[in-house]
Protein backbone atom coordinates (compact mmCIF):
# COMPACT_ATOMS: atom_id res chain seq x y z
CA UNK A 1 0.00 0.00 0.00
CA UNK A 2 1.23 3.61 -0.26
CA UNK A 3 0.83 6.65 1.75
CA UNK A 4 0.28 9.61 -0.36
CA UNK A 5 -0.24 13.42 0.97
CA UNK A 6 -0.27 15.40 -2.38
CA UNK A 7 -2.55 15.29 -5.72
CA UNK A 8 0.63 14.91 -7.96
CA UNK A 9 1.79 12.44 -6.43
CA UNK A 10 -1.48 10.70 -6.60
CA UNK A 11 -2.42 11.08 -10.29
CA UNK A 12 1.49 9.27 -10.86
CA UNK A 13 0.76 6.51 -8.79
CA UNK A 14 -3.11 6.43 -10.02
CA UNK A 15 -1.42 6.13 -13.62
CA UNK A 16 0.59 3.27 -12.93
CA UNK A 17 -2.06 1.18 -11.15
CA UNK A 18 -4.51 1.68 -13.89
CA UNK A 19 -1.93 -0.01 -16.18
CA UNK A 20 -3.08 -3.32 -14.49
CA UNK A 21 -6.70 -2.77 -16.31
CA UNK A 22 -8.44 -2.98 -13.47
CA UNK A 23 -11.16 -0.36 -12.24
CA UNK A 24 -10.30 2.01 -9.28
CA UNK A 25 -12.97 1.74 -6.29
CA UNK A 26 -13.04 4.94 -4.32
CA UNK A 27 -13.67 5.44 -0.27
CA UNK A 28 -13.88 8.60 0.84
CA UNK A 29 -13.65 8.98 4.58
CA UNK A 30 -13.06 11.19 7.50
CA UNK A 31 -10.63 8.40 8.78
CA UNK A 32 -10.31 7.10 12.25
CA UNK A 33 -11.83 4.11 10.96
CA UNK A 34 -14.43 1.06 12.31
CA UNK A 35 -15.94 -1.77 10.64
CA UNK A 36 -18.81 0.77 8.61
CA UNK A 37 -15.95 2.28 7.17
CA UNK A 38 -14.44 -1.64 6.40
CA UNK A 39 -17.84 -2.27 4.87
CA UNK A 40 -16.89 0.22 1.74
CA UNK A 41 -13.63 -1.17 1.30
CA UNK A 42 -14.62 -4.62 1.83
CA UNK A 43 -17.34 -3.45 -0.98
CA UNK A 44 -14.73 -2.20 -3.63
CA UNK A 45 -12.40 -4.92 -3.16
CA UNK A 46 -15.01 -7.67 -3.82
CA UNK A 47 -15.37 -6.29 -7.19
CA UNK A 48 -11.70 -6.62 -7.80
CA UNK A 49 -10.87 -2.79 -7.58
CA UNK A 50 -8.09 -1.10 -7.01
CA UNK A 51 -9.22 0.37 -3.86
CA UNK A 52 -8.54 4.14 -3.31
CA UNK A 53 -9.45 5.18 0.60
CA UNK A 54 -9.00 8.83 1.52
CA UNK A 55 -8.95 10.06 4.64
CA UNK A 56 -9.71 13.81 5.19
CA UNK A 57 -11.70 15.24 8.32
CA UNK A 58 -12.94 18.23 6.32
CA UNK A 59 -13.72 21.61 7.38
CA UNK A 60 -16.14 23.22 5.18
CA UNK A 61 -18.79 20.14 6.19
CA UNK A 62 -18.09 21.13 10.33
CA UNK A 63 -20.64 24.00 11.65
CA UNK A 64 -18.81 26.78 13.75
CA UNK A 65 -20.31 25.21 16.88
CA UNK A 66 -19.42 21.49 15.88
CA UNK A 67 -16.49 18.92 16.86
CA UNK A 68 -13.61 19.77 14.12
CA UNK A 69 -11.42 20.35 16.52
CA UNK A 70 -12.07 17.69 18.96
CA UNK A 71 -12.76 14.78 15.47
CA UNK A 72 -10.83 11.95 16.51
CA UNK A 73 -7.77 11.27 14.76
CA UNK A 74 -5.40 7.85 14.65
CA UNK A 75 -3.94 7.99 11.47
CA UNK A 76 -1.26 5.07 11.94
CA UNK A 77 -4.03 2.86 13.04
CA UNK A 78 -5.60 3.76 10.09
CA UNK A 79 -2.83 3.42 8.21
CA UNK A 80 -2.66 -0.42 9.18
CA UNK A 81 -6.26 -0.93 9.02
CA UNK A 82 -5.77 -0.04 5.15
CA UNK A 83 -3.03 -2.00 4.47
CA UNK A 84 -4.15 -4.55 6.37
CA UNK A 85 -7.72 -4.59 3.97
CA UNK A 86 -5.78 -4.57 1.30
CA UNK A 87 -6.33 -0.66 0.22
CA UNK A 88 -3.73 -0.16 -2.96
CA UNK A 89 -3.43 3.69 -1.86
CA UNK A 90 -4.27 5.98 1.15
CA UNK A 91 -4.34 9.56 0.40
CA UNK A 92 -4.47 11.44 3.21
CA UNK A 93 -4.66 15.25 1.43
CA UNK A 94 -3.51 18.60 3.49
CA UNK A 95 -6.05 21.26 4.47
CA UNK A 96 -3.85 23.71 2.56
CA UNK A 97 -3.68 21.34 -0.73
CA UNK A 98 -7.15 20.71 -0.72
CA UNK A 99 -8.18 24.56 0.40
CA UNK A 100 -5.66 26.79 -0.84
CA UNK A 101 -5.19 30.22 0.13
CA UNK A 102 -7.85 32.36 -1.84
CA UNK A 103 -9.95 29.09 -2.37
CA UNK A 104 -13.47 30.27 -3.08
CA UNK A 105 -15.78 28.05 -5.65
CA UNK A 106 -18.25 25.81 -3.58
CA UNK A 107 -20.32 22.75 -5.07
CA UNK A 108 -24.12 24.01 -4.14
CA UNK A 109 -26.67 20.96 -3.63
CA UNK A 110 -30.23 22.28 -4.18
CA UNK A 111 -33.43 20.49 -2.91
CA UNK A 112 -32.45 17.60 -1.70
CA UNK A 113 -29.97 19.38 1.14
CA UNK A 114 -32.28 21.18 2.55
CA UNK A 115 -34.75 18.40 4.82
CA UNK A 116 -33.50 16.53 7.48
CA UNK A 117 -29.74 16.67 8.73
CA UNK A 118 -29.82 19.81 5.98
CA UNK A 119 -32.46 22.02 8.19
CA UNK A 120 -29.80 21.37 11.17
CA UNK A 121 -26.98 21.90 9.58
CA UNK A 122 -26.34 24.87 7.33
CA UNK A 123 -23.92 24.30 5.08
CA UNK A 124 -23.21 21.11 6.09
CA UNK A 125 -23.86 19.36 2.68
CA UNK A 126 -22.21 22.40 0.69
CA UNK A 127 -18.88 21.08 2.51
CA UNK A 128 -19.54 17.62 1.52
CA UNK A 129 -20.74 18.31 -1.99
CA UNK A 130 -17.48 20.51 -2.66
CA UNK A 131 -15.14 18.08 -0.93
CA UNK A 132 -16.28 14.93 -2.93
CA UNK A 133 -16.54 16.59 -5.89
CA UNK A 134 -12.93 17.55 -5.41
CA UNK A 135 -11.73 13.99 -4.02
CA UNK A 136 -13.75 12.70 -7.16
CA UNK A 137 -11.55 14.91 -9.42
CA UNK A 138 -8.13 13.81 -7.77
CA UNK A 139 -8.92 10.37 -7.73
CA UNK A 140 -10.91 10.08 -10.83
CA UNK A 141 -12.59 6.77 -9.86
CA UNK A 142 -14.95 4.43 -11.39
CA UNK A 143 -17.03 3.62 -8.41
CA UNK A 144 -16.74 5.31 -5.47
CA UNK A 145 -18.77 4.07 -1.89
CA UNK A 146 -20.65 5.52 0.29
CA UNK A 147 -22.85 4.14 3.59
CA UNK A 148 -26.48 4.26 3.92
CA UNK A 149 -26.01 5.53 7.23
CA UNK A 150 -24.94 8.91 6.02
CA UNK A 151 -28.44 8.48 3.75
CA UNK A 152 -28.91 12.01 2.71
CA UNK A 153 -25.44 12.62 1.86
CA UNK A 154 -25.59 8.96 -0.60
CA UNK A 155 -28.69 11.02 -2.24
CA UNK A 156 -27.06 14.30 -2.72
CA UNK A 157 -23.71 12.52 -3.93
CA UNK A 158 -25.90 10.59 -6.55
CA UNK A 159 -27.59 13.61 -7.54
CA UNK A 160 -24.40 15.26 -7.55
CA UNK A 161 -22.96 12.54 -9.85
CA UNK A 162 -25.39 13.40 -12.64
CA UNK A 163 -25.98 16.66 -12.61
CA UNK A 164 -22.03 17.08 -12.61
CA UNK A 165 -21.49 14.88 -15.59
CA UNK A 166 -19.23 12.88 -13.57
CA UNK A 167 -19.03 9.27 -15.13
CA UNK A 168 -18.73 7.33 -11.84
CA UNK A 169 -21.22 4.58 -10.21
CA UNK A 170 -21.87 5.72 -6.86
CA UNK A 171 -22.40 2.33 -4.55
CA UNK A 172 -24.71 2.74 -1.40
CA UNK A 173 -23.74 -0.02 1.87
CA UNK A 174 -25.96 -1.15 4.20
CA UNK A 175 -25.22 0.19 7.50
CA UNK A 176 -23.36 -1.82 9.59
CA UNK A 177 -23.98 -2.00 13.09
CA UNK A 178 -22.58 -2.83 16.66
CA UNK A 179 -24.30 -5.97 18.33
CA UNK A 180 -26.95 -4.99 20.04
CA UNK A 181 -27.71 -2.54 16.73
CA UNK A 182 -26.28 1.10 17.48
CA UNK A 183 -25.12 2.39 14.12
CA UNK A 184 -21.45 2.42 14.37
CA UNK A 185 -20.26 6.13 14.69
CA UNK A 186 -17.02 7.91 15.03
CA UNK A 187 -19.27 9.77 17.66
CA UNK A 188 -20.50 6.75 19.74
CA UNK A 189 -17.04 7.32 21.11
CA UNK A 190 -17.82 10.48 22.64
CA UNK A 191 -21.35 8.99 24.48
CA UNK A 192 -20.94 7.76 28.70
CA UNK A 193 -21.34 3.97 29.88
CA UNK A 194 -25.17 5.24 30.38
CA UNK A 195 -25.40 7.32 27.56
CA UNK A 196 -24.61 4.45 25.30
CA UNK A 197 -27.56 2.15 26.71
CA UNK A 198 -30.00 4.78 26.00
CA UNK A 199 -28.93 5.33 22.36
CA UNK A 200 -30.12 2.19 21.61
CA UNK A 201 -33.83 3.44 21.90
CA UNK A 202 -32.91 4.91 18.33
CA UNK A 203 -32.16 1.64 16.49
CA UNK A 204 -35.03 0.15 18.75
CA UNK A 205 -37.65 2.34 17.50
CA UNK A 206 -36.53 1.88 13.92
CA UNK A 207 -36.07 -1.59 14.25
CA UNK A 208 -40.30 -1.59 15.14
CA UNK A 209 -40.86 0.82 12.47
CA UNK A 210 -39.77 -1.29 10.01
CA UNK A 211 -41.10 -4.63 11.72
CA UNK A 212 -44.40 -3.40 11.66
CA UNK A 213 -44.09 -2.34 7.96
CA UNK A 214 -42.76 -5.70 6.87
CA UNK A 215 -45.95 -7.27 8.89
CA UNK A 216 -48.27 -5.13 5.91
CA UNK A 217 -48.69 -1.22 8.06
CA UNK A 218 -48.73 1.05 6.08
CA UNK A 219 -49.97 4.53 7.47
CA UNK A 220 -47.29 7.26 8.02
CA UNK A 221 -48.62 8.38 10.72
CA UNK A 222 -48.84 4.67 12.44
CA UNK A 223 -45.03 4.13 11.52
CA UNK A 224 -43.89 6.90 12.83
CA UNK A 225 -45.47 6.69 16.32
CA UNK A 226 -44.19 2.95 16.20
CA UNK A 227 -40.55 4.46 16.03
CA UNK A 228 -41.60 7.46 18.06
CA UNK A 229 -42.66 4.93 21.45
CA UNK A 230 -38.94 4.24 21.87
CA UNK A 231 -36.99 7.30 20.25
CA UNK A 232 -38.74 9.54 22.39
CA UNK A 233 -36.16 8.81 25.70
CA UNK A 234 -33.55 10.70 23.90
CA UNK A 235 -32.92 13.97 25.24
CA UNK A 236 -33.48 15.77 22.42
CA UNK A 237 -34.88 14.82 18.87
CA UNK A 238 -34.32 16.89 15.57
CA UNK A 239 -36.38 15.23 13.18
CA UNK A 240 -37.98 11.61 12.66
CA UNK A 241 -39.20 11.70 9.27
CA UNK A 242 -40.66 9.28 6.87
CA UNK A 243 -39.25 10.63 3.61
CA UNK A 244 -39.41 8.98 -0.43
CA UNK A 245 -36.12 7.60 -0.94
CA UNK A 246 -35.25 9.36 -3.88
CA UNK A 247 -36.25 13.04 -3.23
CA UNK A 248 -36.06 12.64 0.86
CA UNK A 249 -39.55 14.84 0.68
CA UNK A 250 -42.11 13.70 3.46
CA UNK A 251 -44.59 11.25 3.23
CA UNK A 252 -48.44 11.70 3.46
CA UNK A 253 -50.81 9.04 4.25
CA UNK A 254 -49.43 6.28 3.30
CA UNK A 255 -46.18 4.76 2.38
CA UNK A 256 -46.81 3.81 -1.48
CA UNK A 257 -42.88 3.45 -2.77
CA UNK A 258 -39.53 2.49 -1.02
CA UNK A 259 -39.29 5.21 1.53
CA UNK A 260 -36.76 5.62 4.47
CA UNK A 261 -37.53 6.74 8.27
CA UNK A 262 -34.59 8.94 9.06
CA UNK A 263 -33.70 9.93 12.52
CA UNK A 264 -31.63 12.43 14.30
CA UNK A 265 -31.15 12.45 18.00
CA UNK A 266 -28.95 13.59 20.95
CA UNK A 267 -27.85 11.66 23.98
CA UNK A 268 -26.44 14.55 26.16
CA UNK A 269 -24.39 16.48 23.90
CA UNK A 270 -23.67 14.09 21.12
CA UNK A 271 -25.60 14.09 17.87
CA UNK A 272 -26.60 10.44 16.00
CA UNK A 273 -28.15 10.05 13.14
CA UNK A 274 -29.81 6.64 12.04
CA UNK A 275 -32.23 5.43 9.07
CA UNK A 276 -33.98 2.32 7.86
CA UNK A 277 -35.29 1.57 4.38
CA UNK A 278 -38.88 0.47 3.71
CA UNK A 279 -38.47 -1.28 0.68
CA UNK A 280 -41.58 -1.54 -1.79
CA UNK A 281 -40.90 -3.70 -5.04
CA UNK A 282 -43.79 -2.15 -6.94
CA UNK A 283 -43.35 1.59 -6.98
CA UNK A 284 -46.25 3.52 -8.30
P1 LIG B 1 -17.11 9.58 7.47
O1 LIG B 1 -18.08 9.98 8.52
O2 LIG B 1 -15.71 9.23 7.86
O3 LIG B 1 -17.72 8.36 6.70
C1 LIG B 1 -17.08 7.84 5.56
C2 LIG B 1 -18.02 6.87 4.88
O4 LIG B 1 -18.28 5.78 5.77
C3 LIG B 1 -19.38 7.50 4.53
O5 LIG B 1 -19.80 7.06 3.24
C4 LIG B 1 -20.27 6.97 5.63
O6 LIG B 1 -21.64 6.89 5.26
C5 LIG B 1 -19.67 5.58 5.83
N1 LIG B 1 -20.07 5.05 7.15
C6 LIG B 1 -19.93 5.64 8.37
N2 LIG B 1 -20.48 4.85 9.33
C7 LIG B 1 -20.97 3.75 8.70
C8 LIG B 1 -21.66 2.58 9.13
N3 LIG B 1 -21.96 2.38 10.41
N4 LIG B 1 -22.03 1.67 8.19
C9 LIG B 1 -21.74 1.86 6.87
N5 LIG B 1 -21.09 2.95 6.41
C10 LIG B 1 -20.72 3.88 7.30
O7 LIG B 1 -19.10 10.71 5.56
C11 LIG B 1 -18.02 11.26 5.66
O8 LIG B 1 -16.97 10.74 6.39
C12 LIG B 1 -17.69 12.59 4.97
O9 LIG B 1 -18.88 13.34 4.87
C13 LIG B 1 -17.06 12.40 3.56
C14 LIG B 1 -17.98 11.68 2.58
C15 LIG B 1 -15.72 11.65 3.68
C16 LIG B 1 -16.76 13.81 2.97
O10 LIG B 1 -15.93 14.53 3.80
Amino acid sequence: MQTITTAAELRHALEHARKSGKRVGFVPTMGYLHDGHMALVEASRARGDITVVSIFVNPTQFGPNEDLDSYPRDFLRDEQLCRDAGVVILFASEVCEMYPSGFETFVDPGELAKPLCGAFRPGHFRGVATVVSKLFNMVQPDVAFFGQKDFQQCAIVRRMAIDLNLPIEIVTVPTVRETDGLAMSNRNRYLADEERRRALAISRGLFAAADKFHSGERGVENLIAVARDQIITVDRLQYLALVDNLTLQPLEGSVRRTSALCVAAYIGSTRLIDNVILPLPTES
